[in-house]
């Protein structure tokens, strides 16, 4: 049996629940060694005693904070091959006449400028070590419009901060690329569902007329931190279920049924 420590190391910020989890635990499978960090200590601890791996908790909007966690990963699990950047709140749907700026500076403080911060304290160890791969969860709000000013704002800003950042790291080895899920069936968004808070099913809006699951973006995710991978840097692979290209179709009734 190989020694866990033989095994690459990964960072999942945001591994505690949804997406992040769902990464967490494919990564594990396909034998990655997963450092699960989060800012809610006891999700955190639930994913990485089931993956009997080391857990991790901070404010990825904590410079600081984010900066003394990559040091003791480091130190304790071993130096980092792959970040994963799955943290991010949302945002109440409002008119955005109607949006404090105090609420769009946290929404960007976390999902843009957390990014940043998480990207800058892990690349610069990949970038001395000259080996890395970095992924950063966008989203569909930042390919087209919705009305989450705030929250479509930073996912845009994310995606062009990994072309930026995959440009200025590529000669030292480090990759660095996005992924764009669409609507995912993630605990959070089932309570939604539940609940009545959205408008229709978001399924309903997809060629493959379904939501996308946890698992289906943590393939890519997990493609993308391999060395399957080795010549993609700077891309934003989009995970929707097919939700970008039937937006057109709208005008015609739809995508064709069966
Ligand atoms: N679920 C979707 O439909 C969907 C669609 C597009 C993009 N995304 C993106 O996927 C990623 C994961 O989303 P999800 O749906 O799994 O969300 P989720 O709420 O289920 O999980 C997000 C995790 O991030 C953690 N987190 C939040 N703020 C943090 C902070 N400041 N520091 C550290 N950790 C923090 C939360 O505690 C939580 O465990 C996010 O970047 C989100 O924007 C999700």
């Amino acid at each position: 049996m190989t020694d866990s420590r033989d095994r690459p190391v990964a960072v999942v910020i945001g591994g505690g629940n949804g997406i992040g989890e769902a990464v967490c635990r494919l990564m594990h499978e396909r034998g990655w060694r997963v450092a699960v960090a989060d800012i809610d200590a006891d999700a955190a601890q639930r994913v990485a005693g089931d993956l009997e791996t080391a857990a991790f908790a901070f404010d990825v909007a904590d410079e600081a904070a984010v900066g003394d966690a990559a040091e003791r990963i480091e130190g304790e699990v071993g130096p980092v091959a792959a970040l994963v950047v799955a943290a991010a709140v949302f945002q109440d749907i409002v008119p955005t006449e109607d949006l404090p700026i105090a609420e769009w500076e946290r929404i960007l403080r976390i999902d843009l400028t957390g990014t940043l911060i998480a990207n800058k304290a892990f690349g610069r160890r990949m970038v001395a070590r000259r080996r890395g791969s970095i992924v950063n969860i966008a989203s569909i709000a930042a390919l087209g419009s919705m009305p989450a000013e705030a929250y479509g704002t930073s996912k845009a800003g994310v995606v062009h901060l990994t072309k930026n950042l995959a440009g200025e790291w590529g000669r030292a080895g480090v990759r660095v690329n996005a992924v764009s899920p669409g609507s995912t069936l993630v605990p959070r968004v089932e309570e939604r569902l539940k609940s009545g808070r959205y408008a229709a099913d978001p399924g309903d809006f997809t060629a493959l007329g379904r939501m996308v699951r946890p698992m289906e973006v943590a393939e890519v995710v997990e493609f993308l931190a391999s060395d399957r991978s080795s010549a993609m840097t700077g891309n934003n692979l989009v995970v929707d279920a097919g939700w970008h290209i039937a937006a057109t179709w709208a005008q015609f009734g739809g995508v064709r049924d069966f």
